[in-house]
């Protein structure tokens, strides 16, 4: 790891430049090319070490010395702590063995065989959905129309939820991602879809199907481990919200990013074969997780002249790491060409996103099919009226009113 002296502790996050909403703040820029690594004090008023380079990045999310556990992403987000309700005890925030243990009887619901399996279901819901919008009168909202069903209806698939549940399923878990209803509401549907949850669970431990849970169920009694039925709603809640936020706002978010480079989407929309780099560019140049991922030092760990003291967090932030212009060149220019895919907007090390495959899938399906189908898409709205997601976790544009020609 990088050489660091230690500065004075400052506030984190730092604001995003002004006009600038696909750039993370600019003081990563200044620090990357500084010490690499900062103490900052986060907004839940603990210190944290911000570790800003990409070696450093993937260095810290390898280190076995560090913990997920005690180190709810709540930490980060400027007063909010929903996440933390939601995720605690989920695989993202358990350590060794019982992580191991979770991820093996998972991994082999998303290997690339399994999530191929699901792509015409995918084709089918984003044609629907492009279908639903051209049918449409007038401007429409992306988000709610397309970029936040598609990632919802996709956890459907693959959880089974049955047919005549998804729209109420799909209607709650939009509020639970969602940063403008008062927080007694997102309470109740969060208690809604818990035990929603929990009936579904034991529908399919009653009556085993097709679909990831039933699956889980039975892999993990012929191991002799049953899973236990609030370990398996952790796990198929944690499989909604890390897979429904973060693949929304990247739609929602990468085709205004598009739409503000029209060169780039105009290379898209005349070669599809553009879109398995366009993912990963995308994916590299945005990086939704905005304020990176948390982690609890277990264990003294020496740094240069300095020590990172038991107790203490780190940040390893995967927006600077992506902005890197030691590993991507020209790092704050989009280039769909770009072989990106060692980006961190993943992670990296043993919580690697289990569900990548999947995104990739669905972001590979939107790129090929919506701007081709709707070539003249653009905003409804000017650029400057439109409101960013600053203060959540994953980062993303709040409404996309758009309107192409009829
Ligand atoms: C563009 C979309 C996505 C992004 C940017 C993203 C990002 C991430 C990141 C950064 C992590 C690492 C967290 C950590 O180390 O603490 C992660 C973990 C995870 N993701 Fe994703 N994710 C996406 C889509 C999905 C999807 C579609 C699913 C499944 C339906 C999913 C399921 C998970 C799970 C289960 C973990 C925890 C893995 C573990 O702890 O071992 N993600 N994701």
């Amino acid at each position: 790891m990088t050489e660091t002296t230690e500065t004075p502790t400052t506030s984190f996050p730092e604001q995003r430049p002004s006009g600038c909403p696909f750039d993370p703040a600019s003081g990563y820029t200044a620090l990357r090319r500084a010490d690499g690594i900062t103490k900052v004090s986060t907004p839940a008023g603990v210190d944290a070490w911000v570790f800003s380079r990409y070696d450093d990045v993937r260095a810290v999310l390898t280190d076995s010395r560090l913990s997920s556990r005690s180190a709810p992403s709540a930490h980060v987000v400027p007063g909010a702590d929903l996440q933390r309700e939601v995720m605690s005890g989920s695989i993202l925030q358990n350590d060794g063995e019982r992580h191991a243990h979770l991820r093996r009887l998972l991994t082999s619901e998303f290997t690339v065989k399994r999530v191929q399996a699901l792509r015409p279901r995918i084709e089918r819901l984003i044609e629907d959905h492009i279908d639903a919008m051209l049918a449409s009168d007038g401007p429409v909202d992306l988000v709610q129309a397309f970029a936040l069903p598609i990632p919802s209806l996709v956890i459907c698939e693959l959880l089974g939820v049955p047919y005549a549940d998804r729209d109420e399923f799909q209607q709650r878990s939009a509020v639970l991602v969602s940063v403008d209803r008062d927080e007694e509401e997102v309470m109740r549907v969060n208690e809604e879809l818990q035990q929603y949850m929990a009936g579904l669970v034991i529908s399919k431990q009653d009556k085993r199907e097709d679909d990831l849970l039933s699956r889980l169920i039975t892999r993990a009694e012929e191991q002799g481990q049953p899973l236990t039925l609030p370990e398996l709603v952790s796990i198929g809640i944690t499989l909604l919200i890390a897979g429904h936020e973060t693949t929304a706002n990247m739609i929602g978010l990468s085709t205004l990013a598009l739409l503000r480079n029209p060169d780039q989407l105009d290379a898209l929309r005349n070669d599809p074969g553009l879109a398995p780099t366009a993912v990963e560019e995308l994916l590299r140049y945005l990086s939704v997780v905005q304020f990176g991922l948390f982690r609890h030092v277990m264990e003294d760990l020496p740094l240069g002249d300095e020590t990172i003291k038991a107790g203490e967090y780190l940040i390893a932030a995967l927006s600077s790491g992506n902005r890197d212009e030691m590993v991507f060149p020209d790092p704050d220019r989009i280039d769909l060409s770009r072989k990106a895919s060692a980006h961190l907007a993943f992670g990296f090390g043993p919580h690697q996103c289990l569900g990548q495959q999947l995104a990739r899938v669905e972001l590979h399906e939107v790129y090929t099919r919506l701007y081709r189908r709707i070539p003249s898409l653009r905003l409804a709205v000017p650029f400057e009226e439109l409101r960013f997601k600053d203060n959540t976790l994953v980062y993303g544009v709040t409404a996309l009113p758009v309107t192409w020609d009829r």
